[in-house]
């Protein structure tokens, strides 16, 4: 009899929980070439009570998506204004190792970091998220992050849905688990499957060609994706731009990291409703999100290897102008031929007893991350294969920055289609073998590493974690920092808007590309400003302190030597 009262209660819990949708959050989009980023800490109405303490971008879960035009200079302002240190790291993209806010570009509280760079790739979703050593589970879950799309003249000439919120709609699908006062718990998996930060959303959709594009934002589940009534959807791009010709699926297993878009045709079915599912029922237990845990364990959660919903849609009248057909062919991109590789390195993935360390940790290489220790040297202009063998008892999605790659083989086989694309995470399930190929064409800078590593954020904490340094093998000195910066002064001093510097005996644009980082720090000696590879010859811009004395800090990344030299904002 209790049984049954209980079976009955729960029945109307999860129905009552079923009814209530809540509309998709479409985050904001920013656009241009300038780029202001605030992390603070914040509260969001997520559950009814208790407001939910988070970590945002912006002042919000989920963050605002910013527009990128291939070839433009975007400069952002990073400004932390959490009471603790953070990095903010440009998921997928191609540039400089000192704009990429991996863990060696912590920026402590009440400090603006202003990374910049051109943007080179392809159009594409790609996202930006915190990458501090050992704290990345915790921030990501907190609710710091948000999307990317770039922009090309490819994409932007092939006859795709694109706009934003309407028929082109971003979903980073993520879980969580909330405490019984809705805060949320550093854990790696959720109990509560939520779209850009909401929980049982719904989204109207025009019954024509709608394009998702899906991010998995999740510390570490995969989500199998598919629609509830099975019907096929058609994958564009994998994490690196467009492929070649759309492929027809009605499943795909994301891993966390990992980005497609994908083209949905709700034509002539107004009035219906759709869900997005994860159909992770049929996931086995080595693939996160299809392992069972008992109560009480760590990973013990209340959507392992279920099939639950990820967003309802609700098919509305069409837009003028809609896209209502599927492109047969979309691009041809030029992979990159397994011939032309000058070697091969080969990694492992394990779950290896490390001295020192209880239980098994997963490792690559056998080795745990170690900040101080550069993995690889790898030669500027190097095109390369990894051929990566785990033996891990899991699948980890294996992740390298600065580059994409293209899949070679999977065990020994080539990989379907629609993993045939520009990818920057590659899901590695348990006891496989992969093999890429890609290509290392510039950034060499042997000071500031980039980093691979697993991105379940648990095991990248944890120290499923490597590093890489590009190394100019040529001519030695270019991209390298001066041995001793030489003395500078600042003038106009006291300055109003900009500050020049001059070197004594050098030029300032021959320097400019030595210097690694300008710092200003207020009298009170706390640092307010962070400039990776600052453009020096154009001055440095002040207009944003207010009046009194300041101390413009130069670091000579090698000896660590600082030079400061006082200075007066007006
Ligand atoms: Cu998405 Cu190293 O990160
Ligand atoms: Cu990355
Ligand atoms: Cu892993």
């Amino acid at each position: 009899m209790l049984k049954k009262i209980c079976t009955l209660l729960l029945l109307s819990v999860s129905l009552t929980a079923n009814a209530q949708y809540n509309t998709l959050w479409i985050p904001d989009t920013l656009s241009g070439t300038n780029f202001n980023l605030a992390a603070r800490d914040t509260f969001k109405q997520i559950i009814p009570g208790n407001q939910t303490i988070t970590e945002a971008i912006n002042g919000n879960w989920w963050g605002p998506t910013m527009i990128w035009n291939k070839g433009d200079i975007v400069h952002i302002n990073v400004n932390n204004k959490l009471q603790d240190t953070t990095t903010i790291h440009w998921h997928g993209m191609h540039l400089t190792a000192v704009m990429d806010g991996g863990p060696h570009q912590p920026i402590p509280p009440g400090t603006v970091w202003q990374p910049y760079w051109q943007v080179t790739n392809n159009a594409g979703l790609y996202w930006y998220h915190p990458h501090l050593h050992m704290m990345a589970q915790k921030q990501l879950n907190n609710g710091l992050g948000g999307m990317i799309i770039i922009r090309d003249a490819v994409e932007s000439a092939l006859p795709l849905p694109r706009t934003y919120g309407v028929d082109d709609i971003p979903l980073a699908l993520t879980d969580r688990r909330f405490n019984t006062s809705n805060q949320i718990q550093d854990v790696p998996y959720g109990d509560s499957m939520m779209v850009n930060g909401v929980l049982r959303p719904q989204q109207n959709v025009p019954a024509q060609v709608v394009r998702l594009r899906v991010l998995n934002a999740a510390p570490e589940r995969s989500y199998n994706l598919g629609f509830s009534d099975n019907r096929t959807f058609y994958v564009i791009t994998s994490d690196g731009g467009i492929l070649d010709a759309p492929v027809a699926v009605t499943r795909y297993l994301l891993s966390a990291g990992e980005r497609i878009e994908i083209l949905v045709n709700f034509t002539g079915q107004l009035g219906q409703t759709v869900n997005l599912k994860a159909f992770n029922s049929v996931l086995p237990q080595n693939i996160p999100g299809g392992d069972v845990f008992p109560p009480g364990n760590p990973f013990y959660n209340g959507l392992a290897r279920i099939d639950f919903n990820i967003l309802k849609l609700n098919v509305t009248a069409q837009t003028p102008s809609p896209i209502t057909s599927i492109p047969s062919a979309l691009t041809t991109n030029n992979y990159y031929n397994e011939a032309s590789a000058q070697l091969t390195r080969n990694l492992t993935i394990s779950d290896t007893n490390i001295a020192g360390n209880p239980g098994i940790s997963f490792v690559i290489n056998h080795k745990l991350f170690d900040i101080n220790y550069i993995n690889y040297n790898v030669p500027l202009n190097n095109t390369e294969i990894w051929k990566i063998v785990s033996t891990s008892g899991l699948g980890h999605p294996f992740h390298i920055h600065d580059v994409q790659f293209n899949i070679l083989t999977r065990n020994g086989v080539a990989p379907p289609a629609y993993e045939k694309g520009w990818k920057d995470v590659v899901f590695i399930k348990s006891g496989e073998t992969i093999r890429f190929i890609t290509r290392f064409d510039d950034f060499a800078d042997t000071l500031h590493p980039f980093m691979y590593h697993c991105h379940i954020a648990l095991h990248e904490d944890e120290g499923m974690m490597g590093q890489f340094v590009v190394k100019n093998t040529g001519t030695s000195g270019i991209n390298e920092a001066p041995e001793v910066i030489p003395e500078f002064s600042l003038f106009p001093n006291p300055a109003s808007s900009k500050l020049n510097i001059s070197f004594q005996g050098q030029n300032a644009s021959d320097l400019s590309s030595g210097i690694y980082y300008i710092r200003i720090f207020n009298s009170a000696g706390k640092m307010l400003y962070m400039l990776p590879k600052p453009q020096i010859q154009n001055g440095i811009d002040i207009t944003n302190l207010s009046a009194g004395i300041y101390f413009l800090q130069m670091t000579d990344e090698r000896t660590k030597k600082l030079s400061t030299v006082k200075f007066i904002k007006q």
